[in-house]
């Protein structure tokens, strides 16, 4: 159905990711309908309702009851793809995916979660509420200069150290492109340092075919603050290739 077997060979060659993604795009043309109420594709069997039960006693305390976690560094779940979030449920279980902040914290909470069933209604809540706000530019001079050249990155990549374009896999506003590439738009930032750092070092290596841990490893830590600066304030409408501000100067090249 995909082709992420592409990604290892095309890995030196970031026009080839785009072209990737849009094949992908094309096979994947149901899904793409456009969100409805947040959810596109919602997994089958899942059950939002009882997910919003099961959520209240179990995950609630760290991702917040609207998804959008009270704790710096903790991701926000709302609007985000359930299948992505399924299966990195299934990575926590299995410890496919074990990074240092993982350990302590999904680790365990995974294992209070009753079967697949239960799996399934907890992401089908998730992903069925409102996605976080695009948090605002900064208007800081340093800060926004590091938003610039996020940007930069972003809808560009990094030409001398083959870094591919974070839109062509996460999508120009940021919505990602299910159901295997998360939403990143509007994500918190000390989460998004955290997670790049974790596939730079290798420590988080869930990545299918390590496509991320190879994107990831290009980065320097400037680079991945800048990202981490720019990727919060994205507006994460519809998942789309077309750049969201054509008449935007700042942008990429
Ligand atoms: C003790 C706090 C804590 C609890 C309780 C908790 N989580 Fe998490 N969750 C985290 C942290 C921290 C991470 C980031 C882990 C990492 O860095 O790998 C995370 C990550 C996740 C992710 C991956 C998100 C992404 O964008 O990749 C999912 C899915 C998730 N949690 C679902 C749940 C569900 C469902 C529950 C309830 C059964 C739950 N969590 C309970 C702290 C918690
Ligand atoms: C070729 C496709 C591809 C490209 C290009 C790509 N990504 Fe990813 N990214 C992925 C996939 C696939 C995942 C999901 C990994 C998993 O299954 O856990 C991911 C996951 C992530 C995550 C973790 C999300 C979470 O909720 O934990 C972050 C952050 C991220 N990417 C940032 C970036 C940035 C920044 C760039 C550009 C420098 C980028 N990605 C380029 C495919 C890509």
């Amino acid at each position: 159905m995909t082709n992420r077997e592409g990604f290892a060979v095309q890995a030196r060659r970031p026009a080839m990711y785009v072209l990737g993604a849009l094949l992908m795009l094309s096979a994947s043309g149901a899904a793409l309908a456009g969100p409805k109420n947040g959810v596109i594709g919602v997994i089958s069997g899942g059950n939002p309702e009882l997910g919003k039960t099961d959520a209240k006693t179990m995950c609630i305390v760290c991702h917040g009851a609207d998804g959008i976690s009270p704790v710096k560094g903790f991701p926000d779940l709302a609007g985000q793809w359930p299948q992505y979030l399924l299966k990195e449920l299934h990575d926590f279980a299995s410890k496919k995916r074990d990074d240092p902040l993982a350990k302590g914290t999904m680790i365990d909470a995974v294992k209070t979660i009753h079967g697949n069933k239960e799996m399934e209604d907890l992401v089908a809540f998730f992903g069925s509420l409102a996605p976080p706000k695009p948090k605002p530019v900064p208007t800081d001079a340093k800060e926004k200069a590091l938003w610039s050249a996020g940007k930069a990155i972003y809808y560009g990549g990094v030409r001398a150290t083959d870094v591919p374009a974070c839109e062509a896999c996460h999508s120009a506003t940021g919505a990602g492109i299910p159901p295997e590439f998360p939403r990143l738009a509007g994500q918190d930032k000390t989460y998004l340092v955290e997670q790049l750092t974790y596939f730079h070092d290798g420590t988080r290596a869930n990545d299918p075919n390590g496509i991320m841990r190879d994107v990831a490893g290009r980065l320097d830590k400037q680079e991945i603050l800048a990202l981490a600066t720019f990727i919060p304030t994205l507006s994460g409408g519809n998942p789309t290739t077309q750049l969201p501000h054509p008449s935007d100067t700042d942008s990429g090249d």
